[in-house]
């Protein structure tokens, strides 16, 4: 069998990903249809050596699609998911739009792959927030062993999941200091060139971000654990591809550095690169982007706290962190004929 799909945001960072994935695991795609906005309209992509026009998001008809991918941004989502989830197509959209909806399945594979048959409410599955996604497929296997009840995590989060203005951004910021030239910021509020920015996303009353709160919500709505208590604080740093967590945790049952590591070890999606000496762990740039796996290190007890764990993880924001996830929670659908 094959399926119908559309691509919304084909011409994006996240959905020229979701296109390379789409070819490289050899998904059973039928017609595709990759759409933009009108700017993009007649721009040629290539999937598996065929080219493909673009074509304006606002003059597409999804009934004739089985499954549309959703990356052009909240506002995008929130007006035309509905518009393809009535016509009986399920929508996987990648905005932070639909997730806190309590009838919207917001899925990771490899944490709650069950939640994914509530898609029936609206045909929409939300794909989580980048650096929700790489945390839990770590702390899982950890969760499940020992209770997590308290997590600290700072990000380091790479530009690209700002989008591709944001890569042009940085490459721009960077040619130009390095040439003696003032740096401009347009995408970002200060110059994120050789620098680190304390903030992702708009300031909440509470003096968090909104990212750092998606990773509180999320990871709450995902572990179904109101108690979980999340602390986040995300940083902007100049990387271009893979986001970085220094990640604390405290758990109900004592978990020793060499029981969390060999159940990382085993647990899907997770490739363990940890051995304590110069580069015995993984870093964005070197391991993790254009790779599928979520990369952990420093695995090692809490000095601070008796039953604490600490581990560094990475991964390519734009794959696991968005366009692979959604791809996966596809193959989920397929696998458990959801999709008759
Ligand atoms: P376009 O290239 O035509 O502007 P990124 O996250 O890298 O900035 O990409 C955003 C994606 O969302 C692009 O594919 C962009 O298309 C698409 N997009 C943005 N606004 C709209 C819109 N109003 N309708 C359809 N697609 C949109």
């Amino acid at each position: 069998d094959t399926y119908d799909i559309a691509v919304v945001g084909a011409t994006g960072a996240v959905g020229e990903a979701m296109i390379d994935i789409l070819e490289q695991r050899d998904f059973p795609v039928g017609e595709l249809y990759l759409l933009a906005s009108e700017r993009s309209a007649g721009k040629r992509i290539n999937f598996r050596g065929k080219q493909y026009a673009v074509e304006d998001l606002a003059k597409f008809d999804f009934s004739k699609v089985k499954i549309a991918l959703f990356s052009a941004g909240g506002s995008v989502s929130e007006e035309y998911a509905p518009i393809a989830a009535a016509t009986g197509c399920v929508v996987i959209d990648n905005t932070s739009h639909f997730r806190r909806d309590e009838d919207i399945p917001l899925v990771v594979p490899e944490v709650n792959p069950h939640a994914v048959a509530g898609f029936h409410a609206r045909g929409i599955i939300a794909n989580p927030n980048c650096s929700t996604i790489q945390m839990l497929v770590a702390l899982k296997p950890l969760h499940d062993a020992a209770v997590i009840t308290r997590i600290n995590v700072a990000t380091y989060q790479a530009v690209s999941g700002t989008g591709k203005s944001a890569i042009e951004e940085l490459a721009g910021q960077t040619a130009r200091l390095l040439n003696g030239q003032p740096a401009q910021s347009k995408v970002y509020p200060r110059q994120i060139a050789f620098n680190a920015l304390p903030q992702i996303d708009s300031f909440q009353d509470n003096g968090y971000t909104r990212e750092e709160m998606k990773m509180v919500w999320e990871t709450q709505k995902i572990f179904e654990d109101d108690s979980i208590a999340v602390n986040p604080t995300c940083v902007r740093v100049p990387v271009f591809h893979g986001h970085s967590e220094a990640v604390h945790i405290e758990t109900r049952d004592k978990l020793s550095a060499q029981e969390a590591r060999s159940l990382l070890a085993a647990a899907p999606g997770v490739v363990v690169i940890d051995e304590p000496k110069d580069g015995g762990y993984a870093t964005p740039v070197t391991d993790a982007a254009g790779k599928d796996g979520v990369f952990v290190s420093r695995i090692r007890e809490d000095i601070s706290h008796e039953k604490g764990l600490d581990l560094w993880v990475v991964s390519d924001n734009l794959r696991k962190g968005a366009a692979l996830n959604s791809v996966q929670i596809a193959e989920l659908l397929i696998s458990q004929k959801l999709l008759s």
